[in-house]
């Protein structure tokens, strides 16, 4: 029993900021964000949600694949910027798309978060226990941006992307609940806890109801829900560490998942990578010997989408009709935990 992506869908808000709008809120000019990490502009939500987006998504991507909300099993939704903490994105998106069949959570993994979404369902799907799931990546990063700090604000953007994925087996019929070469590819992922420090954001939900300890913010009774907010409860980043991280672990998990799987490099057609910054993408080719043109990326146009940007940019590929049958793609995620991952898909 394997699984395939059957089909991809994606919603980006409509309103845009580029990089002289952000010129306008921090020290910063056009030529250097470009120069730095090939953003021009991002997509930013108004009337939008986590969910909302998410939800539309997935309803393209239903329609991509020509398979009804009662058919879908499973719904993830990886997300670090959920408008909702309860009940979970993903039942909520359950409850918008009337799938009512649907098991639903929720996975943060940040923008590792799609890799790790694809294998859980993958895990499920091969060993028989659903047939159908659905994964998203949906974030409102602008919610979590300090737009005050021009190390930070000039990368992130907001959007969803959601993919079906689909068993080739009626659930339950068949079971292989240990590996079977050949059927499908087996991913490698990697965290380093230890290292999270380059990439944070507090929880805006720290401080104790019942013994009445809050932040310190939070202890000036008069401060309005704004100014209860500080630093820490936005994006901060080592930029230096997290890009010296991308492009050494980028490589050689996509080394790794290749070795694993007996795979050759000339065999894959994309690397379907995290859109963070084009010299990311850009070094990890150099690094793997691999021409550009296996690279697609997307980031001018929406920034770091975190768990959203791959399946955005698979959306796309497939949209434009560039994804062929038997096409074998790297989907390679990386960030905060610190995580980072691969996986081989052969398209449908
Ligand atoms: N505009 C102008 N100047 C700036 C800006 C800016 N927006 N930001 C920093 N600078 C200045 C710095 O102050 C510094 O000045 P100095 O030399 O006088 O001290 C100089 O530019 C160089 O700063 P660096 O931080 O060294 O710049 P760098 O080339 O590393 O680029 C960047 C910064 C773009 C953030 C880069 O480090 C990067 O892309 N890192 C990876 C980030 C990333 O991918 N994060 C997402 C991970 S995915 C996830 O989990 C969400």
């Amino acid at each position: 029993m394997t699984a395939t992506i059957c089909g991809t869908g994606s919603y980006i808000p409509s309103y845009t900021m580029d990089n002289n709008d952000i010129a306008r809120l921090v020290e910063t000019s056009d030529e250097w964000i470009r120069e730095r990490t090939g953003v021009a502009r991002r997509h930013i939500i108004q009337d939008e949600t986590t969910v909302s987006m998410a939800a539309e998504a997935a309803r393209r991507a239903l329609n991509d694949a020509g398979v009804s909300p009662e058919e879908v099993d499973l719904i993830i939704v990886s997300t670090i910027s959920s408008n909702v903490i309860l009940p979970c994105a993903a039942c909520e998106v359950q409850k918008e798309l009337g799938a009512v069949h649907a098991t639903c959570f929720d996975l943060s993994a940040a923008c590792t978060g799609f890799v790790l979404a694809y294998n859980t369902a993958l895990a499920y799907l091969t060993s028989g226990v659903y047939r159908t799931a659905l994964l998203i990546g949906s974030e409102s990063l602008s919610n979590l941006t300090n737009w005050k700090d021009r190390g930070t604000c000039i990368l992130f953007g907001d959007g969803a992307g959601a993919a079906v994925l689909r068993s080739d087996d009626v659930a339950g019929t068949e079971m292989f609940p240990i590996y079977d070469p050949g059927k499908y590819f087996l991913p490698v992922t990697h965290s380093e806890g230890a290292k999270g420090g380059a990439l944070t954001c507090k929880s805006r939900h720290d401080f104790n109801g019942l013994t009445g300890e809050k932040h310190q913010a939070c202890q000036d009774h008069q401060a309005d829900a704004e100014s209860m907010l500080d630093e820490s409860h936005y994006m901060q980043m080592d930029g230096q560490a997290v890009f010296k991280f991308a492009v050494k672990k980028v490589p050689e998990v996509i080394g790794e998942v290749l070795k694993l799987n007996q795979v050759a490099p000339e065999e894959i057609d994309y690397y379907i990578m995290h859109q963070a910054n084009k010299r990311i993408v850009e070094a990890v080719a150099k690094r793997l010997d691999e021409p550009m043109e296996k690279f697609p990326m997307n980031l001018q146009e929406y920034g770091n989408t975190s768990s959203a940007s791959i399946p955005i940019l698979l959306d796309e590929l497939n949209r434009e009709g560039k994804l062929k049958p038997g096409q074998k793609l790297v989907l390679a995620g990386f960030g905060a935990g610190l995580t980072w991952g691969a996986s081989i898909i052969e398209w449908h």
